[in-house]
């Protein structure tokens, strides 16, 4: 599907699109309408997620009614996510022309690019594999006195946000025999063309050289090759920020295989390398002054005939000797490897955004994602942005005692600890003894990065989670 929104001075009779708020019920009119007469019988109460087709006369449904909540707590995450349902909703009654009222949004930035970023995110469809495909293009026609250049702006700002983070989307989605680490990388290629992204690329005999030896063990088990993609976007001089995302385009827990009731989930442990990438194309196409580099290490994780086996030590690429004693925790090691290899372009912090561990998902569902810092003003941009557009998280702590788990009999560190409490802690301590002296901030997104099943906003499947988080960060941090 595509959607189109053009601005229309006067009105065109197609369907009219109108936020009800609680309120507005309680006043009793609408538009002249008289709501109690309109709502007799029926459960619309103006929450978010409620719909109601207003037959004017028969021939056509001339008001498309749509819940917005009571009006104080309409916030940019609602927005985003009433703006998804919204496209949702259109798609599946059929509409192909709308015209949107926006007045409710009060020319409030925010709002606007939230609500329409979400109307884009909406356009979303896991329909790679169906041989029948959804042909329905929609045309959302804004009525207001808006039509000044800011507004426009905000429109392609947010078209830009919802199209990569549907990129993301599309990567978690596509099945693991769709995206190992070559074609992954194929793929940013593509799409990164004619960009001002610069794209470096790591091969085995490169990984080899470079001793990112812990990647090399991860991919060991696979016929296909692991791959580091190295993404630089320079628009500032400040020094960089390294975003370190987890490539593992299947988990299937190498040796330490695992059950069959987490396996078949696990073409989305790309979820965090799919940030990395949707977001520096993202500010690369919205020009953010910002200096970012992005590392992707690739790899699948099988269990075949070179796979690393449990016991085994490798020497990382920081130096540090690593004990590999579950090789189901293979996540921390690549991204060991890579955040080893962004140092050498001197952040001034590092970033990892990881589907790390299950622990994360037992913690704190699949509403809030993990993050892990010792900058507590980190914490707090990430937190109050988060909040802000609906990409929710919360801390987990850092002590340094937590880290004493990991050391290892033979050799620097072991990559588990020796309980399963705390898990998603340990899996952050790992990463940081990586990062050395650079601020360091690490995300589990593991409980966040798809849906088990559908909501009134996305179908089930890859939600890009991540991508709007980083970019309203990066807006945020200075
Ligand atoms: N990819 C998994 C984590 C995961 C779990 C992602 C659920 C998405 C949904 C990760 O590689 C893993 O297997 N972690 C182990 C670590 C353990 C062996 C220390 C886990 O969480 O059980
Ligand atoms: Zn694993
Ligand atoms: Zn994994």
């Amino acid at each position: 599907m595509s959607i189109t929104v053009k601005f229309s001075k006067k009105e065109n009779g197609f369907p009219r699109v109108k936020f009800v708020f609680k309120e507005d019920l309680k006043r009793g009119r609408i538009n002249g309408f008289d709501t109690g007469k309109i709502f007799k019988g029926s459960e619309f109460k103006g929450d978010l997620f409620q719909f109601f087709p207003l037959r004017i006369s028969e021939e056509r449904t001339y008001f498309l009614l749509m819940g917005g909540g009571e009006r104080a707590k309409f916030n940019g995450d609602s927005a985003f996510k009433a703006g998804s349902f919204l496209t949702i909703k259109l798609k599946e009654l059929g509409f192909r022309n709308v015209e949107l009222m926006v007045d409710f949004l009060e020319r409030d930035e925010k709002l606007v690019l939230e609500f329409f970023s979400g109307i884009f995110y909406g356009d979303y469809e896991n329909d790679f594999f169906k041989s029948q495909k959804k042909e329905n293009n929609l045309t959302v026609y804004i009525a207001s006195s808006s039509h000044d250049k800011v507004f426009r702006k905000l429109i392609d700002v947010s078209r830009k946000i919802g199209v990569n983070v549907n990129l993301c989307r599309e990567f978690v989605d596509l099945p693991a025999n769709h995206i190992n680490p070559i074609t992954f990388v194929d793929r940013v290629k593509k799409l990164l063309k004619g960009s001002d992204v610069k794209v470096d690329l790591l091969r085995l005999k490169e990984i080899e050289k470079y001793n990112l030896n812990l990647i090399k063990a991860v991919s060991g088990g696979s016929f296909v090759e692991p791959r580091l993609l190295i993404l630089e976007y320079k628009n500032s001089k400040d020094r960089p920020i390294a975003f370190i995302g987890k490539g593992v385009t299947f988990d299937s827990g190498g040796l330490n295989l695992k059950p069959t009731a987490h396996i078949e989930d696990m073409k989305t442990d790309m979820a965090g390398g799919a940030v990395v990438f949707s977001l520096i194309k993202l500010l690369s196409e919205l020009k953010v002054k910002a200096n970012v580099i992005g590392i992707i290490p690739l790899v699948e994780n099988l269990p075949g005939n070179q796979a690393t086996k449990p016991g085994d030590v490798f020497i990382s690429h920081s130096g540090k000797s690593v004990e590999i004693l579950n090789t189901d925790a293979e996540g921390r090691l690549i991204l060991a490897d890579g955040i080893g290899f962004s140092k050498r372009f001197n952040p001034s912090m590092i970033v990892s955004i990881a589907t790390l561990t299950g622990s994360a998902v037992v913690a704190l569902g699949t509403l809030r994602c993990a993050i892990f810092s010792k900058n507590e003003d980190v914490i707090d941009i990430f937190k109050r942005v988060g909040d802000e557009i609906g990409e929710k998280l919360w801390p987990l702590p850092m002590d340094d005692e937590y880290g004493e788990e990991l050391k290892s009999d033979i050799a620097d560190i072991k990559n588990i600890g020796s309980s399963r409490f705390g898990g998603a802690i340990l899996g952050a301590k790992f990463l940081e003894n990586f990062s050395e002296d650079t601020p360091f901030v690490h995300l589990d997104i593991a409980g966040v990065s798809d849906l088990k099943s559908k909501k009134p906003y996305a179908p089930k499947g890859g939600t890009g989670f991540g991508v709007r988080l980083l970019y309203n960060f990066m807006r945020e941090y200075k």
